[in-house]
């Protein structure tokens, strides 16, 4: 393997700078979700801040019951714990960091991934990341957050089921994991200690893959489809119906149609 791609505590502790410096560091070689070890040492740690990180997971974890392919040395899995001074935004977390992956993919590689609302990026159609925010009410922390960030950093082997769905960062010698995973923790880091803030979402809709698009939801379990027509200031997506009617989309799953609705 490759040096510049090994993981380990100590190579990324050395990336982690200034006031990251004192950041615990927790790596496993294989793990089953990042954000499920996160969640048990929350449980029983007083943690303002802490990251985690994976070189393979056997049981990724997503969104509504979806799993995240984690194999072995080819992926970034990563779970940034933060302990706000309020949930009240932490339903911003998940935008904040498609946001600062795609700054950090940017400034590292120099091209601009689209973001899929609401937890998505995109690479020439492809899914490149995946986030999963999780909230741990119980325990000394009372209230924190665990960031979960799964990054498809380069080809390897796909699952047939995956084949069209899954797509990969460019290889670059030059940008390691570890490099990436630094970047992204400082950049979220800083994010989650402002949360009332919430300028980042200029960037988010800039980067959004789905306006203009037509899409369909579920709704109580009934289909719909919609054009996209924007994203709101809390991260929402506003939608339009085919007779006109407009809304706002706050949680859930979304599919792109491949043709245009008529
Ligand atoms: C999704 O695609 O819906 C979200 C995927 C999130 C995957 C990351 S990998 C690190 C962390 N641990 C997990 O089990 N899930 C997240």
């Amino acid at each position: 393997m490759n040096s510049n791609n090994t993981l380990s505590e100590n190579s990324i502790k050395t990336l982690l700078a200034g006031r990251l410096k004192d950041l615990p560091v927790y790596f496993y070689e294989e793990t089953d979700s990042t954000n499920t070890r996160a969640k048990e040492l929350i449980a029983k740690e007083s943690l303002k801040a802490a990251l985690l990180v994976a070189n393979s997971q056997t049981n990724g974890r997503g969104r509504v019951g979806h799993s995240f392919h984690s194999p072995m040395g080819t992926g970034i899995y990563m779970s940034l714990i933060f302990t706000p001074e309020s949930l009240e935004k932490a339903t911003h977390a998940t935008t904040k960091a498609a946001v600062c992956v795609l700054e950090a993919v940017e400034e590292l590689y120099g091209i601009s991934p689209q973001i899929k609302w609401v937890n998505d990026l995109y690479l020439n159609e492809r899914k490149i990341c995946g986030i999963l925010t999780e909230a741990v009410t119980t325990g000394p922390n009372k209230g924190s957050l665990v960031v979960g960030i799964g990054i498809n950093f380069s080809e390897s082997p796909v699952p047939e089921d995956l084949k069209d769905i899954i797509g990969f960062l460019p290889s670059r010698p030059d940008v390691s994991r570890k490099a990436l995973i630094a970047k992204i923790t400082s950049l979220l880091l800083s994010e989650l200690e402002n949360l009332e803030d919430n300028s980042y979402i200029k960037k988010y809709r800039q980067a959004s893959m789905l306006t203009g698009k037509d899409i369909t939801y579920f709704e109580n379990d009934i289909l719909k489809t919609a054009t996209v027509l924007d994203i709101d200031d809390e991260a929402g997506l506003v939608v339009k119906h085919p007779d006109g009617s407009t809304g706002t989309l706050r949680n859930g799953e979304v599919f792109t149609l491949r043709k245009a609705l008529t």
